[in-house]
């Protein structure tokens, strides 16, 4: 048996009392999104970007790719810890919840830093593709039925030694429960079958709903 540790909301809270402050605007995106109810699951844990910041630092990343921004959380994080010449190209289908999260991006001075494209994310990373764009990191965090699509679409865009990272590959641990045969549980499965053949370095960690964390 592997040793690991359970993180419950004390644990959370005192990994938060002796890391890096959050932003205040990404408190306020945190605080916004919790107001929403039942959809505030849909931003990445606070635990999550934490992490792809200390990603993007220590390997001095300049150009990020997200699919999937909602209200901004995840986008925010990645462009606060890009240098002042780093850019993130941010895509999502609803333009209700892009308004919001570009409100966010003023609000923190970054939003010269985002380049956001309100659009079905298939047709954009097939013009991004054309436009021969390459990015060191990408985060695929939308609709879970085409992430295979996504996977495949990132993999001529990301750089030589960049990373893709994909959430919600634990699906709150369904994906370890045989019983387990809802829709999306079994495309999360399917997809994670799918990286596990395939001929690319891979790493599961389980923070937030699980990221995958691939490079070439
Ligand atoms: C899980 S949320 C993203 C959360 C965000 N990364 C964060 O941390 O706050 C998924 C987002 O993907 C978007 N989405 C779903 N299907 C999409 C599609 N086909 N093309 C573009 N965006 C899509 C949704 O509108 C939603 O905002």
């Amino acid at each position: 048996m592997d040793k690991n540790i359970e993180i419950d909301q004390s644990m959370v809270d005192y990994i938060f009392a002796h890391s890096n402050n959050l932003h205040p605007i990404q408190k306020k995106i945190i605080k916004y999104n919790e107001s929403l109810g039942y959809v505030k699951k849909l931003q990445i844990s606070v635990l999550q970007a934490n992490f792809i910041q200390f990603l993007i630092q220590q390997k001095k990343f300049k150009n990020c790719l997200e699919i999937g921004t909602f209200t901004g959380y995840s986008a925010l994080s990645i462009a606060l810890s890009l240098p002042s010449n780093g850019k993130l190209y941010a895509i999502d289908k609803d333009k209700k919840n892009t308004d919001v999260a570009l409100n966010f991006f003023k609000q923190a001075k970054v939003n010269r830093k985002i380049n956001v494209e309100v659009n079905n994310a298939l047709v954009a990373l097939k013009n991004l593709k054309k436009k021969k764009k390459k990015f060191d990191l990408i985060l695929i965090d939308a609709d879970k039925e085409n992430y295979i699509n996504y996977f495949n679409q990132s993999l001529s865009l990301i750089n030589k030694d960049g990373i893709i990272l994909i959430d919600n590959i634990l699906w709150k641990g369904e994906v370890a429960n045989p019983s387990s045969k809802d829709k999306i549980t079994m495309k999360i499965k399917e997809f994670n079958n799918y990286i596990k053949n395939k001929n690319i370095n891979k790493y599961i960690l389980p923070i937030g709903d699980g990221f995958f964390v691939c490079w070439k």
